[in-house]
């Protein structure tokens, strides 16, 4: 009964290692998925994790029963804590309802069936690039997704007028997906005063926002500062939906563990609001897993764990700073043509490089080096090692 089916392209992003791991090359490179390696090219347990988790096995009290639906209720106060900030006036009078998703992903996807549900406006904006798995999540939810303008690529910049007249152009009460930092292909954020200006046109076309924050710590090290334009748009006392992921950040990539939260106008709203999420939950996939949230909330509870988290995130994010650096300087010592700054001034996980397809294809042919057809690079994946590897092939595919 299945003859009929036409075989399915891979995933754009999660197809790059599928490719990678068929390739025998002992120099092939893996920067395609957003995922952070060490100097060694390593994947990496943080401390803390180890931590948490040897407490968790040594706790005999801990059962394996079935979390509630929405999830473990300690690590959703202190996940709306982390992002929104501890003295949130909006937590403060339980105004928000937080429920514990399968990553972000899965809390991009929940936000988006409660929407199609219950929200009068069905259209989302979402930037221009964006992650891939976006549209698609939206539109399998229910939605209508437009797109705005963003990235440019002649300043390898932000557009931000073209982002003001597309946001200025949306319907009222229109949903905005928006970045909370280290935006995804691009590293390319407003700064505060254009997050101002943002807040200010949305607010006042009661355009709905939706923040994805996948990368809080990545973008500058500090979870305050990359958390910053959510909890400008929380401040202003309106409402937001925001999608948290630990993936990255505590590099729990495989627990599948993130948070959505949902800022209503009142304590009422609130629950309401998460009486209906429920709905949503239950039968898509019950509830959560329990493991990847009990070392969340382990490590966000405890005073010492917290502390010795922000250093390890810290370290990452320093490392991928460096990598930026050397990258760009490699590419200067190639006198490889064109402006390269940009590698130096995005930030994140991630570098746009510019690279268009053919140059992309090119550099895996013949350097074994896998990324986005799109030309985006993890700088996580990187190493001192690997770098010149990187930018003879760079200097290789522009000159070529
Ligand atoms: C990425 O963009 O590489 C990551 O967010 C991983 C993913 O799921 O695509």
């Amino acid at each position: 009964v299945f003859a009929h089916l036409v075989r399915a392209p891979e995933d754009p992003i999660l197809g790059v290692t599928v490719a990678y791991n068929k390739d025998p090359s002992p120099i092939k490179l893996n920067l395609g998925v957003g995922a952070y390696r060490t100097e060694e090219g390593k994947p990496l347990v943080l401390n803390v994790v180890r931590q948490a988790e040897q407490q968790l096995v040594n706790d005999r009290s801990r059962v394996k029963e079935y979390l509630p639906i929405v999830g473990l209720a300690e690590y959703n106060k202190l996940s709306a804590k982390l992002i929104l900030g501890a003295d949130s006036p909006a937590i403060q009078e339980n105004r928000v309802t937080t429920v514990q998703c399968l990553s972000g992903t899965g809390s991009l996807r929940v936000g988006g069936e409660f929407l199609a549900r219950h929200y009068h406006q069905l259209t989302i904006y979402i930037p221009l690039p964006t992650w891939g798995n976006h549209p698609k999540i939206f539109t399998l939810a229910g939605l209508s997704v437009k797109t705005y303008r963003y990235y440019d690529p002649a300043t390898r910049g932000l557009d931000f007028q073209g982002l003001l007249e597309d946001l200025g152009s949306a319907p009222s009460g229109a949903i905005v997906l928006l970045h909370a930092c280290a935006h995804n292909p691009t590293g390319v954020d407003p700064t505060i005063q254009q997050w101002e200006q943002i807040r200010q046109l949305m607010r006042s076309k009661a355009l709905l926002p939706f923040f994805d924050s996948a990368y809080q710590g990545f973008a500058s090290g500090s979870l305050d500062a990359d958390a910053q334009p959510v909890r400008m748009f929380v401040g202003d006392g309106g409402e937001c939906l925001v999608a948290q992921s630990y993936a990255k950040n505590m590099g729990l990539y495989g627990e599948r563990v993130g948070a959505l939260s949902i800022v209503c106008k009142s304590a009422d709203v609130a629950s309401r609001v998460e009486s209906q999420l429920k709905l949503v939950i239950r039968p898509m996939y019950s509830s959560p897993p329990i493991h990847g949230a009990s070392i969340v909330a382990a490590i966000l509870k405890d005073r010492n764990l917290y502390t010795e988290w922000t250093i390890e995130l810290k370290a990452m994010a320093d490392r991928i700073i460096s990598m930026r650096q050397q990258l760009f300087d490699a590419l200067r010592a190639r006198g490889t043509p064109g402006d390269w700054s940009h590698i130096i001034k995005q930030i994140g996980m991630f570098t746009f490089t510019g690279l268009n397809s053919e140059q992309v294809a090119f550099m895996t042919r013949e350097y074994h080096i896998y990324m986005t057809s799109d030309g985006r690079i993890s700088m996580a994946g990187l190493s001192s090692r690997t770098v010149p590897h990187l930018a003879d092939a760079i200097h290789a595919a522009v000159t070529s």
